[in-house]
């Protein structure tokens, strides 16, 4: 196992120096990295910079941004739980409800789409949408306001040489973003050799996830993610299901199909799925070891496991040692 993440890793680092991608060394927007997971790769016209990410940082916690100035994008995204907000589904600026729960943004950057049906194909696409339809804003308005901030012009002078517009706070959004990396978790330093950090059931959840449990298949180490669409069940017997992936494809095998999440820091980010409908990570450890709800459109790859209960204990025991305690400060306002 170690010598397939040290082959992902090997892949990762390749695939940003052929892109001509320089690696950040920062980590959260300005700390030092010292991740089990790489810097990710970035598009060549918004290389991250510790500067940029640590601007980005800021415009993340600042309500300044929205429309009506009542919320920031950490509203729905909080650093404590993992980056999402605890509920099943958010309201957004303006009152509308969301109808997909929010996703954690740990770890976002090594997606190669955004949202849960990956409608989004960078992430400063993306974030320039969540501008517009989570926090209600105009972007060219909403870069007025901050333009008329003394600290952050000098900011923008310093890291882009222009001041704030809609597409350069979009870049220093995703550059921060792309510095949220979880990659400090008690499972890595297992892997890296501490065989103290983790408990033998944690070794034993593990081994059934990368064995007969077969979770591996889909989240694949050191993400737990294959940035791929599977459909897993949650939408069988709705009354108007959420077609998923479906609308981006138009494919029919795409029905019902949903971004898998990468599960590190995952017994932080409850509730989960696409449709936030389980509030324990047991619970979602449960569902997926069952082989989900049947749905004519479901993954082969899901099936019933067969596992104990104390087979899944072990899961969730193992999925709890994913949890990152890298160093993180909020950032001061200018
Ligand atoms: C009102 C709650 C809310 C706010 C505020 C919010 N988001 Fe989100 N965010 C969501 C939801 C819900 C989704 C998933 C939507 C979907 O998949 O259709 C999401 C998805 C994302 C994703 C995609 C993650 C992935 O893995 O695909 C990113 C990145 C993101 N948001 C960043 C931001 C940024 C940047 C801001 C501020 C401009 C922001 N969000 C503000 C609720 C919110
Ligand atoms: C067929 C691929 C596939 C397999 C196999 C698989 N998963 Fe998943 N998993 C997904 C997808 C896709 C989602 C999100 C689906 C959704 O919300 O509709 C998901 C979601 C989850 C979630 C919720 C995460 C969150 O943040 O909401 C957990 C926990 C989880 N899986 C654990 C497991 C475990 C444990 C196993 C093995 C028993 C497993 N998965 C097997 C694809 C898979």
């Amino acid at each position: 196992m170690k010598a397939r993440s040290r082959r992902w890793l090997v892949t990762t680092a390749v695939s940003a120096a052929l892109l001509g991608c320089v690696t950040t060394p920062e980590g959260g927007g300005g700390y030092a990295r010292s991740s089990a997971l790489p810097a990710p790769p970035e598009p060549a016209d918004n290389p991250t910079t510790p500067a940029k990410a640590a601007l980005g940082k800021q415009l993340f916690f600042d309500a300044r941004l929205s429309g009506d100035g009542s919320m920031a994008c950490q509203g729905c995204h909080y650093r404590h739980l993992g980056w999402t907000d605890g509920l099943p589904l958010s309201r957004k600026v303006g009152g509308g409800m969301n109808t997909r729960h929010t996703p954690s943004v740990y770890n976002t950057g090594y997606y190669t789409s955004w949202y849960w049906d990956g409608r989004a194909k960078t992430l400063e696409g993306q974030v320039t949408a969540a501008w517009k339809a989570q926090i209600g804003a105009d972007p060219a308005r909403a870069a007025a306001v901050i333009a008329a901030v003394p600290g952050y012009q000098a900011e923008f002078q310093q890291v882009f040489g222009a001041p704030p517009n809609a597409d350069n706070i979009a870049q220093a959004l995703a550059a921060f973003l792309r510095t949220l990396n979880s990659g400090e978790a008690p499972w890595d330093r297992y892997q890296a050799g501490d065989q103290t950090a983790v408990s033998g059931d944690a070794v034993a959840g593990y081994e059934l996830f990368v064995g007969k449990a077969g979770c591996a298949a889909c989240h694949k180490p050191p993400l737990y993610s294959d940035s791929l669409f599977h459909n897993i069940g949650l939408e069988a017997g709705k009354a108007s299901p959420d077609p998923g992936r479906f609308t981006v494809t138009k494919e029919a095998r795409d029905m019902g199909a949903f971004k898998t999440p990468s599960l590190r820091s995952v017994s932080i980010s409850g509730p989960y799925f696409h449709d936030g409908s389980v509030s324990s990570l047991e619970a979602a450890v449960r569902y997926m070891a069952a082989g989900g709800k049947a749905d004519a459109n479901k993954s082969g790859l899901l099936t019933d496991r067969r596992l104990s209960d104390r087979e899944v204990g072990q899961l969730v025991a193992f999925l709890a040692t994913l949890t990152s305690h890298e160093r993180f400060a909020p950032p001061r306002l200018p």
